[in-house]
């Protein structure tokens, strides 16, 4: 479904230019759910940024369902660090933003802004202001709003990194919940090797600037997944050692 042929990304600095993504290969089957992995720098947000069609290659095509990816499309949804919520609407308000914008029919998607708001604990909230919560419940919304049209193409960068470990685990058994339940096609960017484990079918480890595929690592594990005591977490535990291995290494 996303097709990486040959991606490279540089930019252009004072002193020169900078390589950020080098020859990435990578095929993303539909509804998989790939976590991308890597240091500080090494390109991770520049990637999403190029399948997001924010940014355009230096070198190789980005295709999505083997068209070129020139532009924002309305299929694929970006979601950030931080909520970014407006603070004059309402929780529901926000979450029906996107809805507003393309004019979409109000009366259906408001049932199902009402449902994903529900499925997050967020329900009794509706009405409130982005000031009244807290910042996981912020993320919560933020979760609703790009996922309010259904997106195919779930971008997620670094989205639980703002909050308490409790709370981002909370949210990562919320996300994979939902993913099990109606999956779209997601690139998760963490820097928590855990996560990446407990979320992806495959978790791709970027090598350090200029990023280049260092391994892909397939996590065959049965979901759903935890981390607490269930029939897994020798295997959970194996994987998070391998993927730490790797990125130590570097
Ligand atoms: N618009 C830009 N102009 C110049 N350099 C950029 C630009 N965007 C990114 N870079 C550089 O490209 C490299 C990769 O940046 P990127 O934000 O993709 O890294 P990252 O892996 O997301 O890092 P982090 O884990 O800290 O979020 C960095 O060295 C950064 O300085
Ligand atoms: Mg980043």
């Amino acid at each position: 479904m996303i097709d990486l042929d040959r991606v490279s990304r540089s930019f252009g600095t004072r002193d020169g230019t900078l390589a950020a993504l080098r020859d990435i290969d990578l095929r993303i089957a539909e509804n998989q759910f790939v976590a991308v992995i890597g240091r500080s720098g090494c390109g991770k947000s520049t990637l999403l940024r190029l399948m997001a069609g924010l940014l355009a290659p230096t070198g190789g095509t980005v295709t999505i369902d083997g068209t070129p990816v020139h532009e924002p499309r309305r299929d694929v949804v970006l979601m950030h660090q931080l909520p970014a919520l407006l603070p004059w609407r309402t929780v529901l308000g926000n979450v029906m933003l996107p809805v507003e914008i393309r004019r979409l029919p109000r009366a259906e998607y408001r049932a199902r802004a009402v449902e994903l708001l529900d499925a997050v604990g967020l329900a009794g909230f509706h009405q409130r202001h982005p000031y009244e919560l807290s910042g996981g419940m912020q993320q919560r919304v933020a979760l609703c709003r790009a996922l309010i049209q259904r997106p195919r193409v779930l971008l997620m960068d670094e989205p639980f990194s703002a909050l308490d470990a409790l709370t981002r685990e909370e949210l990562a058994a919320q996300l994979q919940e939902m993913h099990m339940s109606a999956p779209a096609t997601t690139v998760f960017v963490t820097h928590s090797i855990p996560e990446a484990v407990l979320l992806a079918d495959r978790v791709v480890v970027l090598s350090a600037r200029p990023g280049r595929v260092r391994r892909v690592l397939d996590v065959g594990i049965p979901r759903p997944r935890s981390f607490g005591h269930n029939a897994h977490v020798a295997d959970v535990a194996g994987c998070v050692a391998e993927l730490h291995d790797l990125l130590l290494r570097d």
